[in-house]
């Protein structure tokens, strides 16, 4: 089988790849990818010589390299990761999430059914339901309600690749996954950023009072549940993608200074993120029921993993953090305020 697969440099694409080529799939993989700050060559290192594997650095927008590249690989799927994919960043530039993720996508449906072959997984996420009030957990069928520019983004572009399949007959599948952890994440997201401050002894910035709730699922679950999708899924339906492991953020927080002792003096409360969702949950019982697919990784058992990773990685860690992060992150926390705890007075972020 042919896939071509795009923003395979990024983190769940990147393992999406290693894990097909590792499983010694009969498969040949095309990987499109712009390679923004986001996306790394070093995360496909151990397959970049697979003869099975092949990079094309391009942009998703770029309507006819996008069709040169499908139509000189002639894939019998495209599994859609390429996104703008920080809420942070779309909060603070919010052009770039609409350029990749809605027009992006536009551009992988046009070319898509220009051939009139193959089918398109279009790699989504929880956030388009919104916040969801306790004890609800969202179902496929649930209303849209997206905070951020981000999910804003991936809503209107779950609703256009659902479209082509209404128009033009397209065989597309859409998954919607929870907050993914694992190795190779960029430190700009909460578990790679408190990992990579707590070994620093640097700050850990919490937004608002850190009790905001995320339902965490282990990228290797992530990726093994878009492949069940990619094999077994019905055109034209979505697929939740949820391990049911909700955590709040400062228990992860916690969780993450306990596993490598340091210091809880360590936290810091920031000021919240706009448009902050208090709570996701999804329910996956179609993936579980129709597909088969279970979450393998506890929450525990692959944290600790991930700690780990990061702590025998420290120079890829560094090599990330240099560059644009610096400005970045200077940009993201810079102006925001920060204390202790309740009550505290307001110090630096340094
Ligand atoms: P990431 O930011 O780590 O990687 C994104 C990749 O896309 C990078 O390799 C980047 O170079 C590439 N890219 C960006 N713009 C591009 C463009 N215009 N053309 C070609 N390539 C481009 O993202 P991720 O965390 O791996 O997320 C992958 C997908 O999964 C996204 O669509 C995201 O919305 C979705 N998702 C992520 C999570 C999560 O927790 N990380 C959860 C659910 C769904
Ligand atoms: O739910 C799926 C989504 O999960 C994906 O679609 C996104 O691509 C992915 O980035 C992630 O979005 P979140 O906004 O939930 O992830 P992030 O890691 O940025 O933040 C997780 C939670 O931690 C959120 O409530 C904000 C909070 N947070 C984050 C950072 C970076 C902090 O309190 N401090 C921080 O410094």
């Amino acid at each position: 089988m042919k896939i071509a697969v795009t923003g395979g440099a990024g983190f769940i694409g990147s393992a999406f790849i290693r894990q097909l080529l590792a499983d010694g799939s009969d498969v040949e993989v095309l990987n499109l990818d712009k390679l923004t700050y986001a996306g790394n060559l070093e995360n496909l290192a151990s397959i970049q010589q697979d003869p099975r594997y092949r990079l094309l650095r391009e942009d998703i927008c770029d309507a006819p390299a996008v069709t040169r590249a499908l139509d000189a690989f002639d894939p019998d799927a495209v599994v859609h990761f390429a996104a703008e994919s920080h809420v942070d960043r779309s909060i603070l530039s919010p052009a770039a999430s609409i350029d990749t993720n809605v027009r992006g996508t536009f551009v992988l449906l046009e070319a898509i059914r220009a051939r009139r072959k193959g089918r398109f997984v279009h790699v989504s996420t929880d956030e388009v339901y919104g916040s969801i009030e306790p004890p609800g957990r969202a179902d496929e069928s649930s209303p849209l309600h997206p905070s951020s520019p981000y999910s804003a983004s991936k809503a209107a572009s779950d609703l256009l690749a659902l479209s082509y399949v209404m128009t033009f007959g397209l065989d597309v599948v859409v998954t919607r996954g929870a907050n993914t952890y694992g190795p190779y994440q960029f430190p700009e997201k909460l578990v790679p950023l408190m990992i990579a401050n707590a070994l620093d002894g640097r700050p850990l910035p919490v937004y608002g009072d850190g009790r905001q709730v995320r339902d965490w699922v282990h990228v290797d679950d992530h990726c093994r549940a878009i492949r069940a999708v990619l094999a077994g899924g019905r055109a034209g339906a979505i697929y939740n993608v949820s391990a049911d492991q909700p955590v709040a953020n400062i228990d992860l927080v916690r969780r993450i200074i306990a596993r490598l002792g340091a210091d809880e003096a360590l936290i810091r409360y920031v000021t919240d993120r706009p448009g902050h969702d208090r709570r996701y949950a999804i329910a996956s019982d179609r993936l579980r029921t129709e597909l088969g697919w279970r979450a393998v990784h506890s929450i525990e058992e692959g944290l600790a993993a991930t700690i780990e990773w990061y702590r025998a990685n420290t120079a890829w860690v560094e090599r990330v953090k240099s560059g644009s992060y610096q400005e970045y992150y200077e940009r993201n926390y810079g102006s925001r305020t920060s204390r202790s705890g309740p009550g505290q007075p307001d110090v630096a972020l340094a």
